[in-house]
């Protein structure tokens, strides 16, 4: 085990904390991914975080940490609802994914009711806002710890 994992953010996630507020809220991407390495990092983990509003280049990613991460946490955005590549992509990654959602797509247009990518995923968070994130990594080294515990012992 490397001990690290991946936390993906998708398109428009760059503009955290000045995009539609009322529903993504006031918190910068750049404290959420340092939340994300604090909380890894107090549990001995290391968290890199990477954004993109390219398809392509989350795809190169996600085949880049095949065999070097453990473990990956991705909020896809907008290519949730329509993107195969990026499943196919995360099919391809054999740990545990946690897709991740500031908002509650359910809530929201019907077309956010699919997701593509959820195909692939481990587990899912929604609805709980930025503070999603933190818990997104918790639950995915509790995942990674408690699978090499078994491992280990048989
Ligand atoms: C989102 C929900 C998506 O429907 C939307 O396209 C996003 C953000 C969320 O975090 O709530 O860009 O993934």
């Amino acid at each position: 085990m490397s001990k690290s994992i991946l936390v993906i953010n998708g398109p428009n996630l760059n503009r955290l904390g000045k995009r539609q507020p009322q529903i993504y809220g006031y918190t910068t991407l750049a404290e959420v991914e340092e939340t994300c390495r604090q909380r890894a990092s107090a549990r001995g983990w290391t968290a890199t975080c990477k954004q993109s509003n390219s398809e392509a280049e989350i795809i190169g990613w996600i085949h880049d940490a095949i065999d070097v991460v453990d473990g990956i946490v991705i909020n896809p955005a907008a290519f949730t609802h329509q993107s195969v590549a990026i499943l196919d992509a995360l099919n391809m990654f054999e740990g545990p994914i946690i897709e991740l959602h500031i908002s509650h797509p359910h809530k929201r247009e019907e077309f956010r009711h699919k997701s593509f990518t959820s195909y692939a995923a481990t587990a899912l968070i929604c609805g709980l806002g930025v503070g999603g994130y933190p818990i997104a990594v918790d639950a995915l080294i509790d995942m990674l710890e408690d699978r090499a515990k078994k491992q280990a012992g048989s």
